[in-house]
């Protein structure tokens, strides 16, 4: 009787050979940008207790109060799928006492996420994140310099149509001054009853509200780019002057709303233009606040998640990925067992030296391996059988145009770097 397959669950993503590759290439292009200016790695749980998002995501946003994937463990305590990265960073930072240390910390991770969206091609259940994070000072340079290398990683992957949003969210006198108006205004509309409840706890909220209706009120609303204190107004001039000195094109939108509710200050999004609803690819900003609402120090950061399923998809759709199958220097086929064992060695010192090295199992014949080899786009092949093993030599084929060549088994190294 056939057994029924398992199916993954609904709208995660996930990534098997040969796009894997593509996968891995592009999370590795993100990667990059932020080693190279002395970020560190941070790996952590996928799981947390469910305050810290609740405090530190805020209730009001849709990721807290309707995408979190939220149970009980089985000593009764709330524990929840980590739907973003950066309250896990601030929470081990604090734990650890990285705050303490030099400053700014400066942190990259990358991994899975978890947020119970309504699936949709762009948009997963679990997706994949690289984030950055720095920690500590606040110096609109550092803004610069984060936002440079989320837009150097993309250029680095050959992406063209993409743009950057900026804006600030300011300080908390600004945020202060523009809630006033904001809330008085607010009070002119005329709201249903959970939208006004969303307004009590984050009016900016009401900004990211997607119905038409709402969105033609909004359109009077006082932006809060009008009520930057001086101190915030001059950090956001500073930090457009450095992107204009990188020759970083961005435009100012201020009516942006990120979906999570710790900014303040410079905060930025990146849209990619082929991918439709699902459009943006990275997004991150500043977050006066964090660390204190988290019980740490009351320290500044500033950083970005990059979505990498998304970015992926931008890529392709671009066009911009080489083929990336491996392929490998040297194919063994080996006939019988003593070949085998053979086989096995040669391989293992072979890839030791840096070369790669595939074996044919299986015992098939030597037809069928030999066309193996070839779909392989391996450089070249060798078959071990007994006169090989008596010999100590083999033919070495290079298989791009048949050509033998006898060779020593111990000098098959130097022979595989000669005839390249
Ligand atoms: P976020 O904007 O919520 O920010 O997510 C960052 C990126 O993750 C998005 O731009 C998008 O590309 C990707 N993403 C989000 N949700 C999904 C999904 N359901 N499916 C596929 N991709 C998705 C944050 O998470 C902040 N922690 C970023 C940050 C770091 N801010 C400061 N530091």
């Amino acid at each position: 009787m056939k057994r029924e397959q398992i199916q993954a669950p609904k709208g995660v993503s996930e990534y098997v050979p040969p796009r894997s590759a593509s996968f891995e290439w592009i999370r590795d292009q993100l990667i990059a940008p932020a080693k190279a200016a002395g970020y560190q790695l941070m790996e952590l749980p996928v799981f947390e207790d469910t305050n810290l998002f609740s405090r530190g995501v805020g209730e009001s946003t849709d990721v807290v109060s309707k995408e979190m994937y939220t149970f009980e463990d089985r000593g009764g305590r709330s524990i929840t799928l980590r739907p973003e990265g950066t309250a896990g960073v601030m929470r081990a930072v604090i734990e650890h006492s990285l705050d303490r240390g030099q400053l700014p910390v400066k942190v990259f991770y990358s991994g899975a996420y978890f947020r119970a969206e309504r699936p949709q091609a762009g948009r997963y259940r679990q997706f994949y994140q690289v984030g950055v994070e720095s920690i500590g000072l606040d110096d609109p340079a550092i803004d610069a310099e984060i936002i440079a290398l989320a837009d150097t990683a993309f250029k680095n992957i050959g992406l063209r149509k993409y743009r950057l949003e900026i804006t600030s969210l300011g300080d908390v006198q600004s945020r202060a001054a523009h809630k006033v108006d904001l809330v008085a205004f607010l009070k002119t509309l005329d709201l249903d009853e959970a939208t006004q409840a969303r307004a009590e706890i984050n009016p900016l909220r009401l900004f990211d509200d997607k119905r038409e209706e709402v969105r033609k009120k909004m359109l009077k609303a006082p932006l809060l780019m009008d009520y930057l204190s001086e101190t915030s107004r001059a950090n956001f001039s500073q930090v457009c002057s450095y992107l204009d000195a990188l020759g970083i094109t961005y435009t100012v939108n201020p009516r942006m709303v990120r979906g999570l509710d710790y900014y303040t200050g410079t905060t930025f999004e990146f849209i990619h233009e082929d991918l439709g609803a699902q459009s943006g690819i990275g997004g991150g900003g500043r977050y006066d606040g964090l660390m204190e609402t988290l019980g740490g120090a009351d320290l500044s950061g500033i950083g970005f998640g990059l979505g990498v399923d998304r970015i992926l998809l931008a890529a392709e759709a671009e066009g911009v990925l080489v083929e990336n199958q491996f392929a490998s220097d040297l194919f063994i086929i080996p006939l019988g067992h003593p070949a085998k064992e053979m086989a096995l060695s040669v391989a293992q010192n072979l890839r030791q030296s840096g070369f790669k090295v595939e074996i044919a199992f299986g015992d098939r014949a030597l037809k069928g391996a030999m066309k193996a080899a070839d779909k392989s786009g391996s450089a070249f092949a060798i078959v071990l059988g007994e006169s090989e093993l008596t010999s100590g030599a083999v033919e070495l084929k290079r298989m791009k145009d048949g050509e033998l060549s006898s060779v020593k088994i111990s000098d098959l190294g130097k022979a595989l770097s000669a005839h390249a």
